[in-house]
């Protein structure tokens, strides 16, 4: 018995650990399937051994009963809000306040981070053991949700107790913000949206509402995760600054967001590290909201205090918000390159981020029945950095009645054609070829910076060259004079030399961005540098059957089906041999067997001293190597610049090969003496 009992302490110890490593410091040392094994050890042991089994033991993170409601807790110290800072001169008068109050004219130094937007809660550890956990609630009392945020993986149910640095004390109150990651989020949504249940509006209310379930298992089933912040009351352990506090808490197997604290040796370096938090702020997997400076000697921030709300050593930088309520004037619907139909809000403009928002997609037919947007609502509106900003549902108690339901034209609103809608898509599309808000759309596509990149060549141009008759398909650019350019409006003899100059230097591209430029359908810029790099021109692609498609692991039968019937079409046919008898030669990228990187996928994070990221970009496609936005297992490389976002700690949790900017173009240099 006492050897079963050990080799249980033992298990539990050991995931524990692998916890710690794999939640806590984003650095597993053993596989999924090796920790599911010890696992499953520990879960038949304690099956075989019912007595043996302990509250804190990682089995027991799930399985309590529901409740009818939430008791109350009391917290020990007051969970306080903050106050806010609207722009940086505000951090600057906060400091000078600060300096008043201290009496002292030397800097003080502060610690920055993210502000998570999520909730609040408060772990209270006794003798190392989790035994309460609990919202804010008005502060002074929350409700006690410590069957949910047990099942928080990166939760400890127990202490660490560390090699070296301070023991668990004999009480400690851990206060951080659990939050959910905005892919999960979106997941979750999707999940949602299909099951006919309302979505949430924006993570943080995901999480919240996953937090306060009166069914533990409903919350176990929500990817919440936990950054550790600050402390309540501790008895047993004292610290001198915020920083070794927190680093105190890492020890100790708490999660906190070592990564992005920054110690600043003055208000100006908080400042700017604020700033670049905003300015790198979509790189996070999860949501921030500003960024919360504190003052880091703890015996100053005792000095300083308390208000009745907030802390006099702590401020919120807030940044610029992503979402906004407005009015539904109206729905539209556009018609696509590819000739899909799109609702369109038209929306009384409101600023988000920054920006005025007049305009904000709503997908397709489905989505709006399901979000139930109706011409006339009171929105939520989102727009995330250069996102095309969406309607996220309505404010329902905002309805009046008057409020109008959506209904999918059934003809074409440019060119009156049929819309069909297959079975089993989402899509509406107008069948018709040469409908004029295809061709333009297409035309719009095919000079695009990532595609051909003819500079110049807006919006307004185009649709006078449709509208003039001078160009039906891509290959007429080739084909344009300055006598038709300058027949143009707000068109001058410089203007259509500089076109014309724009459109020649054009024909030199690369292999990727011209297949890009054709607008095959699910033919997106990523697709396309992976069909460069495996077929080397254009004739091996345009013969290559559906089979060799699928042989590539990124293409799939849709795909492969979508590019097969885009080259079997004799329109398609003919266009593409226009334009490549006007003279675009499409450069192949280097030789497969020759280039170090061919076929290697790589993601580029942080700012390049030696080239912008396009240029990177294309350098990459033009030895056979391709770029991808995120970090996933099936990345290769990634090169990190200078401040790289979140997807470093990705890319070493997946064990990616981490490139500095010099060793990226050591390894191209080397490809071309090879
Ligand atoms: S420190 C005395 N640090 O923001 C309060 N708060 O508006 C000290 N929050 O209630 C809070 N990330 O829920 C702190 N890194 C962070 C935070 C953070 C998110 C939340 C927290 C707090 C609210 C204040």
């Amino acid at each position: 018995m006492q050897d079963i009992e050990r080799r249980i302490q033992e298990l539990r110890e050991k995931i524990r650990y692998h916890n710690y490593r794999y939640y806590v410091l984003n650095d597993p040392e053993i596989s999924d399937a090796e920790y599911d094994r010890l696992f499953r050890q520990l879960v038949e042991l304690e099956q075989a051994h019912p007595e043996l089994i302990t509250p804190d033991s990682p089995t027991q993170r799930v399985g309590a009963e529901p409740k009818e409601a939430f008791a109350q807790v009391t917290h020990r110290q007051p969970m306080l809000s903050l106050e806010n800072a609207f722009g940086p001169q505000e951090l600057i008068d906060f400091d000078a306040r600060l300096k008043r109050y201290l009496n002292r004219t030397t800097p003080i130094e502060y610690t920055a981070e993210p502000k998570i937007d999520g909730l609040a809660v408060e772990l209270v550890y006794e003798n190392g053991r989790l035994t309460v956990a609990s919202t804010r609630g008005d502060g002074y009392v929350g409700e006690d949700v410590t069957p949910n945020i047990k099942t928080i993986l990166a939760v400890p149910l127990t202490l660490m107790e560390p090699k070296q640095g301070p023991p668990v004390p004999e009480l400690l109150e851990v206060r951080g913000e659990v939050y959910m990651e905005v892919e999960a989020f979106g997941e979750l949504n999707h999940e949602r949206i299909k099951k006919n249940l309302p979505p949430f509006a924006n993570p943080r209310n995901a999480a919240a509402g996953s937090v306060r379930q009166l069914d533990p298992r409903v919350t176990a089933k929500r990817p919440l995760n936990i950054f550790c912040y600050g402390v309540g009351e501790v008895r047993g352990a004292s610290f001198e600054t915020q920083m070794e506090m927190m680093l105190t808490l890492q020890q100790w197997g708490l999660r906190v967001n070592r990564q992005y604290i920054k110690l600043c040796k003055t208000i100006e370096e908080a400042v700017s590290y604020c700033e670049e938090l905003e300015r790198i702020r979509e790189t996070f997997p999860y949501e921030i909201d500003g960024a919360v400076i504190k003052v880091n000697r703890l015996d100053l921030q005792h000095r300083l205090g308390e208000k009745s709300r907030s802390p006099r050593w702590a401020i919120a930088y807030k940044f610029k918000p992503t979402q906004e309520t407005t009015k539904l004037l109206r729905i539209d619907v556009q018609v696509g390159r590819t000739g899909v139909l799109t609702p369109v809000a038209h929306l009384e403009p409101v600023e988000i981020g920054g920006v005025i928002v007049k305009r904000a997609t709503l997908h397709n037919e489905d989505e709006i029945q399901k979000k139930d947007i109706r011409e006339g609502d009171t929105v939520l509106v989102q727009r995330a950095g250069d996102v095309i900003p969406e309607v996220v549902m309505p404010i329902v108690s905002k309805r009046t009645g008057n409020e109008k339901k959506f209904v999918m034209p059934k003809t074409c609103p440019i060119c009156g054609a049929e819309v069909i809608r297959k079975p089993g898509e989402v899509a509406s599309r107008c069948p018709n070829p040469n409908c004029p808000a295809q061709v333009k759309e297409a035309l719009k596509h095919f000079v695009s910076k990532a595609a051909m990149n003819i500079e110049g060549l807006g919006d307004k141009l185009i649709t006078q060259l449709i509208e003039k008759g001078l160009v039906t398909e891509p290959a007429d650019l080739y084909e344009l004079t300055k006598e038709d350019l300058l027949t143009l409006d707000k068109v001058a003899e410089k203007s259509a030399t500089n076109l014309l100059q724009a459109i020649e230097k054009s024909k030199k591209t690369t292999l990727a961005k011209f297949i890009y430029a054709l607008g095959i359908r699910h033919v997106g810029e990523h697709i396309a540098g992976v069909l460069a790099s495996h077929f080397g021109s254009i004739e091996a692609l345009k013969n290559a059957s559906e089979e060799e498609f699928m042989a590539i692991e990124e293409i799939g039968p849709e795909i492969a089906q979508s590019i097969v019937s885009y080259f079997q079409d004799e329109e398609n046919r003919r266009q593409l041999k226009r334009l490549l008898d006007s003279g675009i030669e499409p450069e192949a990228p280097a030789k497969l067997a020759e280039s170090p990187i061919a076929d290697k996928t790589f993601v580029l994070t942080g700012t390049l001293a030696s080239m912008t990221r396009s240029q990177a970009k294309e350098i990459i496609e033009k030895f056979g190597g391709r770029v991808s936005s995120s970090v996933s297992s099936a990345t290769d490389y990634l090169v990190v610049g200078e401040s790289p976002g979140s997807k470093l700690a990705k890319a070493r949790e997946k064990g990616v090969s981490i490139l500095s900017e010099e060793e990226f173009l050591k390894l191209i240099g080397g490809g071309e003496h090879e």
